[in-house]
């Protein structure tokens, strides 16, 4: 694990295809990146090629009988940042009202860490009052946004929905992740075994974290 982690959220945007070059940019600069990709994600790009740009298992399943731990808890303790990019209009919706119907949005919920939205979709759809409301709730509750840019859409208008620049999207990543609480906790882990007990760890989780 690395001391920059960060869970990476595709959703199923057209421009999730560029997804694969973020992960790239983001390990060059040290961190490490874990997939967690919607099922629509999947209708955009091919799990095999993030998880090959990452070299880590891509995540898709709220329910996997793969894993014996609790995936959606897990990731959000490891992540020190959690990126949606691209963002659809339907995750901002669902999560500017605290949804969590898939493992992306049980991630954000449950997660201590900055998240930071990097928003692409059709200008209309962009400007639509339900967007935009639920762009201003995401933001009051702390959520930070890159972008959308105006640029050429795959719908063919020259608009704003455009996902902002991937470096840029990567250079603000950098800024905002944090240390992983996860990978402290290993580092630590033999001397909290001793000295911390169960019910204070969870005692010590419970403020939330400012975003
Ligand atoms: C070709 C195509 C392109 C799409 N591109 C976008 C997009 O860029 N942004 C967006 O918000 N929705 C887009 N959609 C609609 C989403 O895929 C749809 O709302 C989906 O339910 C999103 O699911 P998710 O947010 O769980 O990934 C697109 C749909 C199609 C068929």
């Amino acid at each position: 694990m690395s001391a920059k982690e960060i869970v990476l959220g595709v959703t199923g945007s057209i421009g999730a295809y560029k997804a694969a070059d973020l992960v790239r940019r983001l390990r060059e600069q040290g961190c490490g990146v874990t997939c967690v990709m919607t099922k629509e994600a999947q209708q955009f790009v091919a799990p095999l090629t993030l998880q090959a740009v990452s070299e880590r298992k891509i995540y898709t399943d709220l329910f996997s009988l793969e894993d014996p731990h609790i995936v959606h808890t897990q990731l959000a303790d490891q992540a020190g940042l959690v990126l949606i990019a691209p963002a659809t209009a339907n995750v901002l919706g669902k999560l500017a009202n605290g949804l969590a119907d898939d493992l992306l949005t049980c991630i954000v919920l449950a997660t201590k860490a900055p998240v930071l939205i990097a928003p692409a979709m059709n200008v209309h759809m962009y400007h639509h009052p339900a967007t935009q409301q639920n762009v201003k709730r995401l933001r009051q509750m702390g959520y930070k946004f890159i972008g959308p840019t105006v640029g050429p859409l795959a719908c063919g208008y020259d608009a704003v929905g455009h996902l902002a620049e991937i470096e840029e999207i990567a250079q603000l990543a950098l800024r905002l992740v944090r240390p992983s609480h996860a990978a402290s906790q290993v580092a630590a882990a033999p001397m909290i075994k001793r000295s911390v007990a169960p019910a204070r760890r969870v005692l010590k989780h419970s403020p939330r974290r400012k975003r």
